[in-house]
Protein backbone atom coordinates (compact mmCIF):
# COMPACT_ATOMS: atom_id res chain seq x y z
CA UNK A 1 0.00 0.00 0.00
CA UNK A 2 1.40 3.33 -1.06
CA UNK A 3 1.33 6.73 1.31
CA UNK A 4 2.22 9.90 1.23
CA UNK A 5 5.05 11.59 3.15
CA UNK A 6 3.78 15.24 3.05
CA UNK A 7 6.55 17.88 5.24
CA UNK A 8 4.92 21.11 5.96
CA UNK A 9 6.14 24.71 7.04
CA UNK A 10 7.64 25.88 3.82
CA UNK A 11 5.49 28.73 1.73
CA UNK A 12 4.44 27.92 -2.03
CA UNK A 13 4.27 29.38 -4.76
CA UNK A 14 4.25 28.75 -9.03
CA UNK A 15 1.57 28.55 -11.52
CA UNK A 16 -0.23 25.10 -11.96
CA UNK A 17 -2.35 24.23 -15.29
CA UNK A 18 -6.03 22.75 -13.97
CA UNK A 19 -6.87 19.09 -14.80
CA UNK A 20 -9.60 18.18 -16.72
CA UNK A 21 -12.69 17.46 -14.44
CA UNK A 22 -13.28 13.90 -12.96
CA UNK A 23 -17.13 14.58 -12.56
CA UNK A 24 -17.51 15.28 -16.23
CA UNK A 25 -15.43 12.85 -17.61
CA UNK A 26 -17.03 9.89 -15.88
CA UNK A 27 -20.80 10.57 -17.09
CA UNK A 28 -19.19 11.69 -20.45
CA UNK A 29 -17.48 8.16 -20.84
CA UNK A 30 -21.10 6.54 -20.58
CA UNK A 31 -22.58 9.21 -22.70
CA UNK A 32 -19.82 8.20 -25.35
CA UNK A 33 -21.81 4.77 -25.17
CA UNK A 34 -25.02 6.38 -26.55
CA UNK A 35 -22.89 7.42 -29.98
CA UNK A 36 -22.56 5.68 -33.09
CA UNK A 37 -18.58 6.08 -33.83
CA UNK A 38 -15.54 7.75 -32.08
CA UNK A 39 -15.29 10.00 -29.58
CA UNK A 40 -12.34 11.92 -28.44
CA UNK A 41 -12.29 13.81 -25.21
CA UNK A 42 -9.44 15.88 -24.64
CA UNK A 43 -7.92 17.37 -21.61
CA UNK A 44 -9.19 13.84 -19.89
CA UNK A 45 -7.78 13.36 -16.63
CA UNK A 46 -5.72 10.18 -15.36
CA UNK A 47 -7.89 8.57 -12.92
CA UNK A 48 -8.15 5.72 -11.34
CA UNK A 49 -11.78 6.30 -11.64
CA UNK A 50 -11.12 7.07 -15.52
CA UNK A 51 -9.51 3.63 -15.95
CA UNK A 52 -12.53 1.67 -14.29
CA UNK A 53 -14.82 3.90 -16.90
CA UNK A 54 -13.22 2.54 -19.16
CA UNK A 55 -13.23 -1.15 -17.76
CA UNK A 56 -16.72 -1.10 -17.85
CA UNK A 57 -16.63 0.03 -21.68
CA UNK A 58 -14.28 -2.39 -22.66
CA UNK A 59 -16.87 -5.46 -21.08
CA UNK A 60 -19.67 -3.91 -22.95
CA UNK A 61 -17.90 -4.53 -26.12
CA UNK A 62 -16.35 -0.94 -26.68
CA UNK A 63 -12.69 -0.09 -27.27
CA UNK A 64 -11.41 2.56 -25.00
CA UNK A 65 -7.38 3.94 -25.35
CA UNK A 66 -5.45 6.91 -23.80
CA UNK A 67 -2.77 8.92 -25.63
CA UNK A 68 -1.32 11.89 -23.98
CA UNK A 69 -4.20 13.81 -22.52
CA UNK A 70 -7.30 12.21 -24.98
CA UNK A 71 -9.53 9.61 -24.15
CA UNK A 72 -10.35 8.18 -27.56
CA UNK A 73 -13.86 6.18 -27.09
CA UNK A 74 -15.26 3.43 -29.94
CA UNK A 75 -18.58 2.43 -29.29
CA UNK A 76 -19.51 0.76 -33.05
CA UNK A 77 -19.41 -2.24 -31.71
CA UNK A 78 -21.37 -2.43 -28.50
CA UNK A 79 -22.68 -5.57 -27.78
CA UNK A 80 -22.76 -6.10 -23.96
CA UNK A 81 -25.55 -4.80 -21.60
CA UNK A 82 -24.48 -6.44 -18.03
CA UNK A 83 -21.55 -4.61 -15.83
CA UNK A 84 -20.24 -7.21 -13.25
CA UNK A 85 -20.64 -5.99 -9.71
CA UNK A 86 -16.98 -6.25 -9.01
CA UNK A 87 -16.93 -2.99 -11.77
CA UNK A 88 -20.33 -1.45 -9.96
CA UNK A 89 -18.15 -1.57 -6.98
CA UNK A 90 -15.27 0.02 -8.08
CA UNK A 91 -17.22 3.74 -8.16
CA UNK A 92 -20.84 5.84 -7.78
CA UNK A 93 -20.43 6.93 -11.77
CA UNK A 94 -20.96 3.32 -12.49
CA UNK A 95 -24.27 3.83 -11.86
CA UNK A 96 -24.40 6.44 -14.95
CA UNK A 97 -24.00 3.37 -17.22
CA UNK A 98 -27.18 2.44 -16.17
CA UNK A 99 -29.01 5.51 -18.23
CA UNK A 100 -26.40 4.85 -21.12
CA UNK A 101 -27.20 1.37 -21.96
CA UNK A 102 -30.46 1.78 -21.49
CA UNK A 103 -30.40 3.95 -24.18
CA UNK A 104 -28.32 2.43 -26.56
CA UNK A 105 -29.21 -1.00 -25.92
CA UNK A 106 -32.94 -0.57 -24.29
CA UNK A 107 -31.96 -3.50 -21.20
CA UNK A 108 -28.97 -3.91 -18.62
CA UNK A 109 -28.23 -5.57 -16.05
CA UNK A 110 -25.88 -3.61 -13.05
CA UNK A 111 -25.85 -3.53 -9.04
CA UNK A 112 -25.75 -1.12 -5.77
CA UNK A 113 -22.52 1.20 -7.03
CA UNK A 114 -19.61 1.58 -4.79
CA UNK A 115 -17.70 5.04 -4.36
CA UNK A 116 -16.71 7.47 -1.69
CA UNK A 117 -18.59 6.36 1.86
CA UNK A 118 -20.51 9.78 2.79
CA UNK A 119 -23.38 8.18 4.46
CA UNK A 120 -26.20 6.00 2.60
CA UNK A 121 -26.05 7.05 -0.87
CA UNK A 122 -29.43 5.43 -2.16
CA UNK A 123 -30.36 5.61 -6.00
CA UNK A 124 -33.98 5.26 -5.35
CA UNK A 125 -34.38 8.41 -7.77
CA UNK A 126 -32.44 6.92 -10.49
CA UNK A 127 -34.45 4.16 -10.65
CA UNK A 128 -38.41 6.10 -9.68
CA UNK A 129 -36.86 8.12 -13.16
CA UNK A 130 -36.16 5.38 -15.40
CA UNK A 131 -39.90 3.92 -14.53
CA UNK A 132 -41.52 6.70 -15.40
CA UNK A 133 -39.62 6.33 -18.26
CA UNK A 134 -41.25 3.14 -19.15
CA UNK A 135 -38.16 1.26 -17.79
CA UNK A 136 -39.54 -1.80 -16.35
CA UNK A 137 -37.24 -2.81 -13.15
CA UNK A 138 -36.30 -5.45 -11.17
CA UNK A 139 -34.32 -5.80 -8.24
CA UNK A 140 -32.81 -9.12 -7.15
CA UNK A 141 -30.24 -9.27 -4.16
CA UNK A 142 -29.24 -6.02 -5.20
CA UNK A 143 -28.26 -7.24 -8.87
CA UNK A 144 -31.14 -5.11 -10.65
CA UNK A 145 -32.20 -5.77 -14.35
CA UNK A 146 -34.10 -3.05 -16.59
CA UNK A 147 -35.57 -3.57 -19.46
CA UNK A 148 -37.76 -1.60 -22.31
CA UNK A 149 -40.07 -3.89 -23.42
CA UNK A 150 -40.58 -1.48 -26.67
CA UNK A 151 -36.93 -1.08 -26.40
CA UNK A 152 -37.17 2.47 -26.56
CA UNK A 153 -37.70 4.41 -23.74
CA UNK A 154 -40.39 6.84 -23.45
CA UNK A 155 -40.05 10.68 -22.91
CA UNK A 156 -41.28 11.77 -19.37
CA UNK A 157 -41.77 14.49 -16.84
CA UNK A 158 -39.89 14.01 -13.85
CA UNK A 159 -40.12 16.50 -11.15
CA UNK A 160 -36.79 15.41 -8.58
CA UNK A 161 -37.73 15.78 -4.64
CA UNK A 162 -33.85 16.75 -4.30
CA UNK A 163 -31.69 18.32 -7.67
CA UNK A 164 -29.34 15.15 -7.35
CA UNK A 165 -26.54 15.37 -9.95
CA UNK A 166 -26.02 11.29 -11.06
CA UNK A 167 -30.16 11.33 -10.98
CA UNK A 168 -30.38 14.36 -13.61
CA UNK A 169 -27.26 12.92 -15.48
CA UNK A 170 -28.90 9.43 -15.80
CA UNK A 171 -32.02 10.86 -16.68
CA UNK A 172 -30.45 12.83 -19.58
CA UNK A 173 -28.31 9.86 -20.98
CA UNK A 174 -31.76 7.69 -20.90
CA UNK A 175 -33.82 10.08 -22.64
CA UNK A 176 -31.45 11.71 -25.45
CA UNK A 177 -32.15 8.24 -27.09
CA UNK A 178 -35.87 8.50 -26.00
CA UNK A 179 -39.33 8.86 -28.05
CA UNK A 180 -40.73 12.44 -28.09
CA UNK A 181 -39.61 15.22 -25.35
CA UNK A 182 -38.42 14.55 -21.24
CA UNK A 183 -38.78 17.49 -18.60
CA UNK A 184 -36.69 17.29 -15.63
CA UNK A 185 -37.85 19.93 -12.78
CA UNK A 186 -35.95 20.52 -10.17
CA UNK A 187 -32.70 19.30 -12.06
CA UNK A 188 -29.36 19.68 -10.58
CA UNK A 189 -27.40 22.59 -12.14
CA UNK A 190 -23.54 21.53 -11.61
CA UNK A 191 -21.74 22.71 -14.08
CA UNK A 192 -20.22 19.56 -15.31
CA UNK A 193 -23.92 18.53 -15.66
CA UNK A 194 -23.74 21.71 -18.61
CA UNK A 195 -20.05 19.96 -20.05
CA UNK A 196 -21.93 16.50 -20.21
CA UNK A 197 -24.83 18.35 -21.85
CA UNK A 198 -22.85 20.36 -24.26
CA UNK A 199 -20.68 16.97 -25.15
CA UNK A 200 -24.42 15.34 -26.13
CA UNK A 201 -25.34 18.27 -28.23
CA UNK A 202 -21.85 17.62 -30.07
CA UNK A 203 -23.05 14.05 -30.64
CA UNK A 204 -26.21 15.73 -32.11
CA UNK A 205 -28.91 15.58 -29.08
CA UNK A 206 -31.18 18.38 -28.65
CA UNK A 207 -30.98 19.65 -24.95
CA UNK A 208 -32.31 22.56 -23.59
CA UNK A 209 -32.32 24.41 -20.15
CA UNK A 210 -29.20 22.87 -18.48
CA UNK A 211 -27.44 25.18 -15.82
CA UNK A 212 -31.08 25.76 -15.13
CA UNK A 213 -33.95 23.75 -12.56
CA UNK A 214 -35.64 22.85 -15.92
CA UNK A 215 -34.06 20.84 -18.60
CA UNK A 216 -35.78 19.47 -21.88
CA UNK A 217 -34.62 17.01 -23.71
CA UNK A 218 -36.02 15.51 -27.37
CA UNK A 219 -35.12 12.15 -27.93
CA UNK A 220 -32.73 11.45 -31.13
CA UNK A 221 -32.99 7.87 -33.01
CA UNK A 222 -29.10 8.37 -33.30
CA UNK A 223 -26.51 10.28 -32.20
CA UNK A 224 -22.90 10.07 -33.60
CA UNK A 225 -19.42 10.85 -32.28
CA UNK A 226 -17.73 14.24 -31.31
CA UNK A 227 -14.31 15.54 -30.23
CA UNK A 228 -15.12 17.16 -27.18
CA UNK A 229 -12.91 19.27 -24.32
CA UNK A 230 -13.49 18.00 -20.98
CA UNK A 231 -13.85 21.00 -18.58
CA UNK A 232 -11.90 21.92 -15.96
CA UNK A 233 -11.72 20.81 -12.39
CA UNK A 234 -13.41 22.73 -10.25
CA UNK A 235 -12.62 20.62 -7.30
CA UNK A 236 -8.88 19.93 -7.90
CA UNK A 237 -8.92 23.89 -8.34
CA UNK A 238 -10.38 24.51 -4.94
CA UNK A 239 -7.95 21.81 -3.59
CA UNK A 240 -4.54 23.59 -4.83
CA UNK A 241 -6.34 27.21 -3.62
CA UNK A 242 -7.28 25.86 -0.34
CA UNK A 243 -3.27 24.46 -0.16
CA UNK A 244 -1.81 28.08 -1.14
CA UNK A 245 -4.38 29.52 1.76
CA UNK A 246 -3.41 26.98 4.37
CA UNK A 247 0.84 26.95 3.88
CA UNK A 248 1.03 31.03 2.63
CA UNK A 249 2.39 31.89 -0.89
CA UNK A 250 1.32 32.40 -4.17
CA UNK A 251 -0.01 30.48 -7.02
CA UNK A 252 -1.21 31.45 -10.05
CA UNK A 253 -3.92 28.50 -11.83
CA UNK A 254 -4.55 28.06 -15.49
CA UNK A 255 -6.78 26.51 -17.59
CA UNK A 256 -9.20 27.69 -14.67
CA UNK A 257 -13.29 27.37 -14.81
CA UNK A 258 -13.06 30.87 -12.84
CA UNK A 259 -17.15 31.26 -13.17
CA UNK A 260 -17.93 27.83 -11.63
CA UNK A 261 -15.66 28.11 -9.15
CA UNK A 262 -17.12 31.68 -7.83
CA UNK A 263 -19.29 29.55 -5.02
CA UNK A 264 -15.86 28.67 -3.70
CA UNK A 265 -13.88 31.71 -4.57
CA UNK A 266 -16.71 34.34 -2.53
CA UNK A 267 -16.31 32.34 0.95
CA UNK A 268 -12.32 32.02 0.35
CA UNK A 269 -11.65 35.60 0.12
CA UNK A 270 -13.47 35.96 3.41
CA UNK A 271 -10.20 34.14 4.97
CA UNK A 272 -8.27 37.64 3.64
CA UNK A 273 -6.59 36.03 0.93
CA UNK A 274 -6.02 38.28 -2.22
CA UNK A 275 -7.72 36.79 -5.14
CA UNK A 276 -8.00 37.88 -8.54
CA UNK A 277 -9.59 35.68 -11.50
CA UNK A 278 -10.12 36.59 -15.20
CA UNK A 279 -10.71 34.30 -18.41
CA UNK A 280 -9.83 30.70 -17.65
CA UNK A 281 -6.44 32.07 -14.59
CA UNK A 282 -7.08 33.03 -10.88
CA UNK A 283 -4.31 34.54 -9.39
CA UNK A 284 -4.32 34.12 -4.90
CA UNK A 285 -1.84 35.47 -2.67
CA UNK A 286 -1.90 34.06 0.90
CA UNK A 287 0.59 35.23 4.25
CA UNK A 288 -0.81 32.18 5.22
CA UNK A 289 -2.07 33.61 8.48
CA UNK A 290 -6.60 33.18 7.49
CA UNK A 291 -9.66 34.88 9.21
CA UNK A 292 -11.70 32.31 10.36
CA UNK A 293 -14.73 32.91 7.95
CA UNK A 294 -17.94 34.78 9.74
CA UNK A 295 -20.83 33.47 7.90
CA UNK A 296 -21.88 29.58 8.27
CA UNK A 297 -20.36 27.92 5.40
CA UNK A 298 -23.23 25.65 4.13
CA UNK A 299 -23.19 23.13 1.66
CA UNK A 300 -26.07 23.18 -1.14
CA UNK A 301 -26.25 22.23 -4.50
CA UNK A 302 -24.69 24.15 -7.07
CA UNK A 303 -24.76 27.49 -7.05
CA UNK A 304 -24.05 27.13 -3.77
CA UNK A 305 -21.11 26.31 -1.64
CA UNK A 306 -19.64 22.67 -2.95
CA UNK A 307 -19.99 19.72 -0.68
CA UNK A 308 -16.87 18.26 -2.29
CA UNK A 309 -14.64 21.41 -1.53
CA UNK A 310 -15.56 21.54 2.29
CA UNK A 311 -12.92 18.92 3.56
CA UNK A 312 -10.05 21.21 1.76
CA UNK A 313 -11.23 24.49 3.31
CA UNK A 314 -11.95 22.81 6.59
CA UNK A 315 -8.13 22.34 6.83
CA UNK A 316 -7.18 25.30 5.60
CA UNK A 317 -9.17 27.24 8.31
CA UNK A 318 -7.92 24.84 11.02
CA UNK A 319 -5.23 27.36 11.77
CA UNK A 320 -6.93 30.14 11.46
CA UNK A 321 -7.33 33.20 13.94
CA UNK A 322 -11.07 32.81 15.29
CA UNK A 323 -13.95 29.94 14.84
CA UNK A 324 -15.52 28.93 11.58
CA UNK A 325 -18.75 26.68 11.23
CA UNK A 326 -19.70 23.84 8.34
CA UNK A 327 -22.56 22.73 8.06
CA UNK A 328 -23.15 20.06 5.63
CA UNK A 329 -26.23 19.68 3.74
CA UNK A 330 -25.43 16.79 0.76
CA UNK A 331 -24.29 14.18 2.50
CA UNK A 332 -24.55 12.71 5.61
CA UNK A 333 -21.78 11.63 6.43
CA UNK A 334 -18.71 13.82 5.35
CA UNK A 335 -16.76 14.51 8.46
CA UNK A 336 -14.43 11.44 8.40
CA UNK A 337 -11.68 13.34 7.93
CA UNK A 338 -12.25 15.81 11.07
CA UNK A 339 -10.67 13.05 13.40
CA UNK A 340 -7.25 12.79 10.78
CA UNK A 341 -6.93 16.61 11.79
CA UNK A 342 -7.92 16.70 15.15
CA UNK A 343 -5.13 14.13 15.16
CA UNK A 344 -2.86 16.62 13.76
CA UNK A 345 -3.20 19.47 16.32
CA UNK A 346 -6.81 20.96 15.34
CA UNK A 347 -10.13 21.45 17.46
CA UNK A 348 -12.94 20.68 15.30
CA UNK A 349 -16.09 19.97 17.36
CA UNK A 350 -18.98 17.69 15.05
CA UNK A 351 -22.35 17.71 16.36
CA UNK A 352 -24.58 16.38 13.25
CA UNK A 353 -24.54 17.95 10.50
CA UNK A 354 -22.25 20.83 11.81
CA UNK A 355 -18.75 21.35 12.54
CA UNK A 356 -17.45 24.05 14.52
CA UNK A 357 -13.52 24.70 13.68
CA UNK A 358 -12.04 26.70 16.74
CA UNK A 359 -8.54 27.79 14.72
CA UNK A 360 -5.31 26.68 16.61
CA UNK A 361 -1.75 28.74 16.22
CA UNK A 362 -0.38 25.61 14.65
CA UNK A 363 -0.33 21.98 12.87
CA UNK A 364 1.67 18.96 13.46
CA UNK A 365 2.77 16.32 11.49
CA UNK A 366 1.20 12.43 12.53
CA UNK A 367 0.01 9.15 10.49
CA UNK A 368 -3.19 9.48 9.21
CA UNK A 369 -5.16 7.30 6.81
CA UNK A 370 -7.33 8.78 3.79
CA UNK A 371 -10.90 8.57 5.10
CA UNK A 372 -12.24 9.53 1.05
CA UNK A 373 -11.24 11.00 -1.55
CA UNK A 374 -11.56 14.99 -0.65
CA UNK A 375 -10.65 14.28 3.01
CA UNK A 376 -7.44 12.79 1.62
CA UNK A 377 -6.83 15.96 -0.48
CA UNK A 378 -7.71 17.67 3.36
CA UNK A 379 -5.28 15.67 4.86
CA UNK A 380 -2.60 16.99 2.43
CA UNK A 381 -3.80 20.35 2.48
CA UNK A 382 -3.20 20.35 6.37
CA UNK A 383 -0.18 18.43 6.29
CA UNK A 384 1.68 21.39 3.90
CA UNK A 385 0.39 23.87 6.88
CA UNK A 386 1.57 21.77 9.47
CA UNK A 387 4.98 21.27 11.28
CA UNK A 388 7.19 18.31 10.52
CA UNK A 389 5.81 15.78 8.36
CA UNK A 390 2.56 13.35 7.73
CA UNK A 391 2.44 10.20 6.60
CA UNK A 392 -0.63 9.60 4.77
CA UNK A 393 -2.38 6.37 4.39
CA UNK A 394 -4.75 4.49 1.93
CA UNK A 395 -4.12 6.99 -0.76
CA UNK A 396 -6.14 5.18 -3.24
CA UNK A 397 -8.92 7.39 -2.78
CA UNK A 398 -6.91 10.23 -3.52
CA UNK A 399 -5.73 8.74 -6.64
CA UNK A 400 -9.35 8.36 -7.58
CA UNK A 401 -9.56 12.18 -8.08
CA UNK A 402 -6.47 13.85 -8.52
CA UNK A 403 -4.06 13.44 -11.35
CA UNK A 404 -0.12 12.92 -9.95
CA UNK A 405 -0.91 15.30 -6.79
CA UNK A 406 1.89 14.58 -5.52
CA UNK A 407 3.81 16.26 -8.85
CA UNK A 408 1.21 19.01 -8.45
CA UNK A 409 2.14 19.85 -4.92
CA UNK A 410 6.42 19.61 -5.93
CA UNK A 411 5.91 22.21 -8.36
CA UNK A 412 4.96 24.60 -6.01
CA UNK A 413 7.37 24.00 -4.31
CA UNK A 414 5.83 21.54 -1.60
CA UNK A 415 7.67 18.61 0.01
CA UNK A 416 5.51 15.56 -0.94
CA UNK A 417 7.02 12.03 -1.62
CA UNK A 418 5.17 8.53 -2.75
CA UNK A 419 6.17 5.63 -0.83
N1 LIG B 1 -29.60 10.82 -3.19
C1 LIG B 1 -30.69 10.03 -2.84
N2 LIG B 1 -31.23 9.22 -3.79
C2 LIG B 1 -30.74 9.16 -5.06
C3 LIG B 1 -29.63 9.96 -5.41
C4 LIG B 1 -29.08 10.79 -4.45
O1 LIG B 1 -31.14 10.07 -1.70
O2 LIG B 1 -31.30 8.40 -5.86
C5 LIG B 1 -29.00 11.70 -2.17
C6 LIG B 1 -27.56 11.25 -1.83
O3 LIG B 1 -27.54 10.20 -0.91
C7 LIG B 1 -26.96 12.54 -1.32
C8 LIG B 1 -27.66 13.61 -2.15
O4 LIG B 1 -28.85 13.00 -2.69
O5 LIG B 1 -27.27 12.70 0.02
C9 LIG B 1 -26.82 14.18 -3.28
O6 LIG B 1 -26.42 13.15 -4.13
P1 LIG B 1 -26.14 13.39 -5.69
O7 LIG B 1 -26.91 12.38 -6.44
O8 LIG B 1 -26.35 14.83 -6.04
O9 LIG B 1 -24.58 13.07 -5.77
P2 LIG B 1 -23.85 12.03 -6.68
O10 LIG B 1 -24.34 12.10 -8.08
O11 LIG B 1 -23.81 10.71 -6.01
C10 LIG B 1 -22.02 13.75 -7.42
C11 LIG B 1 -20.52 13.79 -7.40
C12 LIG B 1 -20.04 13.91 -5.97
C13 LIG B 1 -20.61 15.19 -5.39
C14 LIG B 1 -22.15 15.18 -5.49
C15 LIG B 1 -22.79 16.48 -5.02
C16 LIG B 1 -19.88 12.51 -9.31
C17 LIG B 1 -19.24 11.29 -9.84
N3 LIG B 1 -20.00 12.58 -8.00
O12 LIG B 1 -22.38 12.61 -6.63
O13 LIG B 1 -18.63 14.00 -6.03
O14 LIG B 1 -20.23 15.30 -4.04
O15 LIG B 1 -22.53 14.96 -6.86
O16 LIG B 1 -22.29 17.56 -5.72
O17 LIG B 1 -20.24 13.40 -10.07
C18 LIG B 1 -16.42 13.76 -5.27
O18 LIG B 1 -16.04 14.14 -6.39
O19 LIG B 1 -15.64 13.64 -4.27
C19 LIG B 1 -17.84 13.44 -5.07
C20 LIG B 1 -18.28 12.73 -4.05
Amino acid sequence: MQKLLVTGGSRLSGELSLQGSKNSTLPIMAAALLAEGECVLRNCPRLTDVYSASRILGCLGCRCSFADSCAVIDSGAVSGTEIPEHLMREMRSSIMFMGAILGRMGECTISIPGGCELGPRPIDMHLAAMKRMGVEVRDSGGRITCRIPSGRAKGARISLPFPSVGATENIILCAVTAEGETVINNAAREPEICDLCCFLRECGAEINGDGESRITINGKAHLHGCIHTIMADRIAGATYLSMIAAAGGEIILKNACTAEMEPFLSVLEQTGCSIYSGDDRIYMRSTGRLKAVRDRIRTMPHPGFPTDAQAVLMAALATADGTSVFEENIFDCRYRHTDALVKMGADIQVMGKVAVVKGVPELHGAEVNATDLRGGAAMITAALAAKGTTEIGCISHIDRGYEKIEEAVRLLGGSVRRV
